[in-house]
């Protein structure tokens, strides 16, 4: 499934006037690509992420889907997207278990299915032996791969990932960041994922694109040059930290006006 995003501008209006967050974005996705999407914070990343996901309505432009060379269209024109949120969003009555069922439920899937479906991504996400927890007994990241698996279980065609994991420390993230490689190598998903550290992104991405600080614009797409599968090691090579300078580079000056304006936030 290729995403195609175009021309898309975005103007919230509140209280305290207008805000512009997005103007004329357009890009397209390949099919299957793991796409970061990088901007100083406040540029609208989220924006995107929502208008892609449907929640959000943009003022001008559209988003289409086309599938690849000889599969159906989506139906009514929007495939099924799932997204996972940077706050987890579980919940909280729910166990584990119950959590990643619940978008198979809602779609009326057989019972058996639905539970063949669960089993398969608890122990994809390494989460068999905590399946009748409920969320307040997790650790951030487990509550984590438990929302990636929820996402997982509705079979997404286009996966939206926003931050999900900034709110890790430091070490649950690296790992995160190789299980989500992982996961994704195994899936083929379409997958948009809004980050804002640069590391991230040239270690997880097919391509990046970069935001300008608000209101959003193209201010860069950028192909990683790394090939699969990545691992470890490619985060210590001095390839990878030139990498990351290059794109630093990019966002520095973007990532300074947007502080010294205020903006972030
Ligand atoms: N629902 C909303 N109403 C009003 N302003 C909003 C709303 N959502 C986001 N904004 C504003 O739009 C801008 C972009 O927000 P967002 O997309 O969340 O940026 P990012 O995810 O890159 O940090 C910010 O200035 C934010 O305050
Ligand atoms: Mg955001």
């Amino acid at each position: 499934m290729r995403v195609v995003i175009e021309g898309v501008s975005k103007r919230y209006r509140g209280r305290r006037g207008e805000v512009e967050a997005l103007r004329s974005v357009s890009f397209e996705t390949r099919d299957g690509e793991f796409v970061a999407i990088l901007g100083p914070s406040g540029c609208g990343k989220s924006t995107l992420l929502s208008i892609v996901a449907g929640l959000v309505k943009p003022d001008e432009g559209r988003v289409r889907f086309l599938q690849a060379a000889g599969g159906p269209p989506p139906a009514n024109g929007r495939p099924l997207t799932a997204v996972v949120f940077q706050e987890f969003a579980l919940f909280p009555w729910r166990t584990v278990r119950q959590n990643i069922a619940f978008g198979p439920e809602v779609r009326g899937l057989p019972r058996d299915q639905v539970a063949a479906r669960v089993e398969r991504y608890l122990e994809m996400v390494g989460l068999t032996p905590f399946a009748d927890k409920y969320p307040k007994e997790l650790s951030g990241g487990m509550k984590q791969r438990v929302g990636i698996a929820r996402a997982l279980a509705n079979d997404p065609e286009v996966l939206l990932m926003d931050e999900p994991l900034s709110a890790l420390d430091a070490q649950t993230r690296s790992l995160m960041q190789l299980d989500l490689l992982r996961l994704w190598e195994e899936s083929q998903k379409t997958v948009l994922y809004v980050t804002h550290n640069l590391q991230e992104a040239a270690f997880l991405a097919d391509r990046i694109l970069l935001l300008s600080r608000r209101p959003g614009r193209v201010r860069a797409v950028v192909e990683v040059p790394f090939p699969r599968p990545r691992t470890e090691a490619l985060q210590a090579s001095p390839a990878f930290a030139a990498f990351c300078q290059e794109l630093w580079e990019l966002l520095r000056d973007e990532a300074r006006a947007a502080m010294e304006a205020g903006e972030d936030g």
